[in-house]
């Protein structure tokens, strides 16, 4: 009404600005993106959230690290993109950030510190995080980046892949939301297995994101969505599609 009036009064240019300021916007979950490193997995969000139909909207991305590859990519994509403290254990900070910008669900993507206590309370099912390998194996702390497919290889497994995870006060330890299998190949090295694992995680991540934003959207519990580390299809094949995969609708 407000629109039809004005466009009554100024016009037909006022047409076009006021449908596109008028007419319901797609709804979309605003997710903060937290990263220490150089962000292949924010931009895979970023990449999922262009799309007109995400029910995402990457709203902030913070990093504890001002030399973060991840903060160029959010400023490309006209992202607000903040440094925090290098250890991230401002919590009063943090929550007050997080709360500015009205933030619904955080995702941690190489986010290397630990979420202060405080924080993981006032995201309770509402925060993620990706980790390069199979939990409960091969999760803990100290287990990040290289340390993991090492950690991997060592123990002669056939199987890694990539687990996104709902996150509580212990490293890696939360419910797990979904999984992916990846097959480690003889002669891998932690180099060639991180590769496979993470390119995976670029369409694990934005499914898993999505997939729980609508379900913020439909105003129930994220955490309804989740089964205790059991939601795992170990025969469909990282080169398909993850529609039919494990992620729960
Ligand atoms: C990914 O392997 C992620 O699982 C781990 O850190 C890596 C981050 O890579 N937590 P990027 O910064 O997203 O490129």
């Amino acid at each position: 009404m407000v629109g039809g009036r004005l466009e009554g009064i100024l016009g037909a240019p006022w047409l076009f600005v006021h449908r596109r300021w008028y007419l319901p916007a797609v709804s979309r979950v605003r997710v903060a993106v937290l990263v220490s490193g150089h962000g292949s997995n924010l931009q895979a969000l970023l990449d999922a959230c262009a799309a007109s139909d995400c029910e995402a909207e990457i709203a902030l991305v913070l990093s504890n690290r001002g030399d973060a590859g991840a903060l160029e990519r959010a400023r490309t994509a006209r992202v607000p993109a903040l440094v925090i403290d290098r250890d991230g254990q401002d919590a009063a900070g943090l929550l007050a950030l997080l709360t500015r910008h009205g933030i619904q669900l955080v995702v941690l993507a190489g986010y290397l510190k630990k979420v202060p206590d405080a924080v993981v309370a006032a995201f309770r099912d509402r925060m993620l995080n990706i980790h390069p390998a199979l939990l409960p194996a091969f999760g803990g702390p100290g287990m990040y980046g290289r340390r993991v497919h090492e950690a991997v290889l060592a123990s002669g497994a056939r199987l890694s892949g990539a687990t996104v995870h709902l996150v509580d006060e212990q490293y890696d330890h939360g419910r797990i939301v979904a999984q992916w299998p990846v097959p480690v190949h003889p002669g891998d090295t932690a180099e060639t297995l991180a590769a496979r694992v993470l390119a995976v995680e670029h369409q694990l991540l934005p499914a898993a994101v999505r997939a729980c934003c609508r379900q913020v959207l439909a105003g129930s519990s994220p955490s309804g969505l989740y089964v205790a580390g059991e939601r795992f299809v170990p025969s469909v094949q990282p080169s398909q599609p993850l529609d039919h995969a494990l992620i729960p609708e």
